[in-house]
């Protein structure tokens, strides 16, 4: 079934120097590239996106990181892309991530883990609400 996802370059990533090395792994993986921009995100956009994280004790941690410079936001479309997208970046933390992830290979720990992906069909169409309008889509 061809999904939409979306990505975010996390802050410790644009740092990093490796968007473009990051786009790479999901344009090898056949997934497309149909929106794509810098955001400076706030609190008011993390307050929702986050919303299932917001009473958890590393959430004013993660706001302030998540804000620390603009993100790379993107919408990835393709056959079973939420599911790709997800393997693509591996689990939370780095450490348990297989190689070849993302996360294991860029990531240092959960707060440093380069790269938020949508980890359901729900997540993703709050996500790409939340971000993307529809004149932005290609
Ligand atoms: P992400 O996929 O963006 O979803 C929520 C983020 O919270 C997660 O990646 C991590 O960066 C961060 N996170 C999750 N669990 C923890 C934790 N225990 N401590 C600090 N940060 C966390």
């Amino acid at each position: 079934m061809t999904e939409r996802t979306v990505v975010l370059i996390k802050p410790d990533g644009i740092e990093k120097h490796i968007i473009g090395k990051v786009i790479d792994r999901f344009e090898t993986a056949g997934l497309k590239v149909v929106a794509l921009k810098m955001v400076q995100l706030t609190q008011a956009i993390l307050d929702v996106w986050y919303a299932h994280h917001k009473d958890k004790p590393f959430f004013p941690s993660l706001s302030e990181q998540m804000m620390s410079t603009p993100v790379v936001a993107f919408m990835l479309e393709g056959d079973g892309a939420i599911q790709k997208a997800f393997d693509i970046c591996g689990p939370t933390d780095p450490a348990d991530a297989p190689a070849g992830t993302i996360r294991k290979d860029f990531g240092v720990d959960k707060p440093h883990n380069v790269v938020h992906r949508s980890d359901s069909a729900e997540a993703a169409a709050k996500e790409i609400g939340l971000l993307f309008t529809p004149e932005e889509l290609y």
